[in-house]
């Protein structure tokens, strides 16, 4: 449990957590929210996409499990604390919200909107963006100072760190009390200002757009550019494949985000990457991408 002091004297425990958004990164967050003891409600627009999601928990937990990384009885625990909920106003008693929606700033504003009129006052809510200004959300909420961005990296089970920033407003409560709670998730923590795409999207997806320019370009292929940077690098994913992974429509977003808020031409999406989003191949989640995921193994598509 993390305390927060409210008004310097009441503390708030949180006992709680919401996640609104049950795709990748949401489901994540509630898998080791809930294997780091807390309960959670992960809300979604459909029951759906919410039944889908917990089967994606379960998965990913019995793997775990597999592996001996957790227990048996940790995974039917962890299972047991999550509850799903198609509506928002079932959030209402949560201490923290975590929001982890699609990378579209109207789309979280309306969260906002919604989520503000049944919390209570003294709830935290966090942002998952992968980019978007912390300042300019907490803006849209009634509480700004009470909002952080609490920012996971994909796979959420796996990867060791969280990126942690404050918007102009944020309180130091609030600041305290998320570092408690990622520090409670076994996670380290990067403290990122508040500046378009923070620090390990401002770094790795310039890197992807790069790889993608290099692959417009005909300088290689993308077996050619994967291999380059798997075997060259050291990196464990190719750079096309890591696009995929983290889905294309995400990627442009960041790069948008990158191009509008810095103003800098190097950060001009690749024209590629506009068209393959354009044709709705979003990666691994659409089953086509860089890669073309519809048979037994990954066939490159260029
Ligand atoms: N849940 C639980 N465990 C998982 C998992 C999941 N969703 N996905 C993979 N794992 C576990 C596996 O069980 C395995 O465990 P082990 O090491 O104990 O055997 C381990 O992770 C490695 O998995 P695999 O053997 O299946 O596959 P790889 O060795 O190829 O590793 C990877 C997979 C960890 C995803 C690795 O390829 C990797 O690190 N890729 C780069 C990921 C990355 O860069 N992420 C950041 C993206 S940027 C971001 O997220 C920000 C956002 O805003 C866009």
């Amino acid at each position: 449990m993390c305390a927060v002091p409210v008004d310097g004297n009441m503390a708030v425990m949180i006992k709680k957590i919401g996640v609104i958004g049950s795709g990748q990164m949401g489901n994540g967050i509630a898998h080791v929210v809930a294997l780091a003891g807390f309960n959670v409600v992960l809300n979604d627009v459909s029951l759906d996409r919410l039944k889908s999601a917990m089967a994606t928990i379960n998965g990913n937990l019995s793997r775990q499990v597999a592996k001996k990384i957790i227990t048996e009885d940790a995974r039917k625990q962890a299972l047991d604390r999550i509850s799903s909920a198609d509506s928002i106003d079932e959030l209402a008693d949560c201490d923290l919200v975590i929001e982890s929606a699609v990378e579209k700033e109207e789309v979280k504003r309306k969260i906002f909107h919604d989520i503000c009129a049944v919390l209570k006052p003294e709830a935290i809510i966090a942002s998952n963006t992968s980019s978007i200004s912390i300042t300019r959300l907490a803006a849209s909420t009634d509480r700004p100072e009470r909002f952080i961005g609490i920012h996971f990296m994909n796979p959420v089970p796996v990867m060791e760190l969280v990126e942690l920033i404050r918007g102009i407003a944020t309180d130091d409560a609030t600041f305290d009390a998320a570092k408690e709670f990622v520090t409670r998730l076994g996670k380290q923590i990067a403290v990122s200002e508040d500046f378009p795409a923070f620090i390990v999207n401002r770094i790795l997806l310039p890197m992807i757009n790069e790889a993608i320019y290099t692959l417009y370009e005909g300088v290689g292929n993308v077996e050619a550019i994967d291999k380059a940077m798997k075997l060259g690098a050291h990196h464990p994913m190719g750079p096309l494949e890591l696009a995929d992974f983290i889905g294309l429509d995400t990627c442009l977003s960041i790069m948008q985000v990158l191009h509008e808020g810095l103003a800098d031409s190097k950060y001009r999406p690749c024209p590629l990457l506009v068209k393959y989003v354009e044709a709705g191949w979003l990666g691994r989640k659409t089953h086509r991408g860089f890669y073309d995921y519809r048979g037994d193994k990954p066939v490159p598509t260029r």
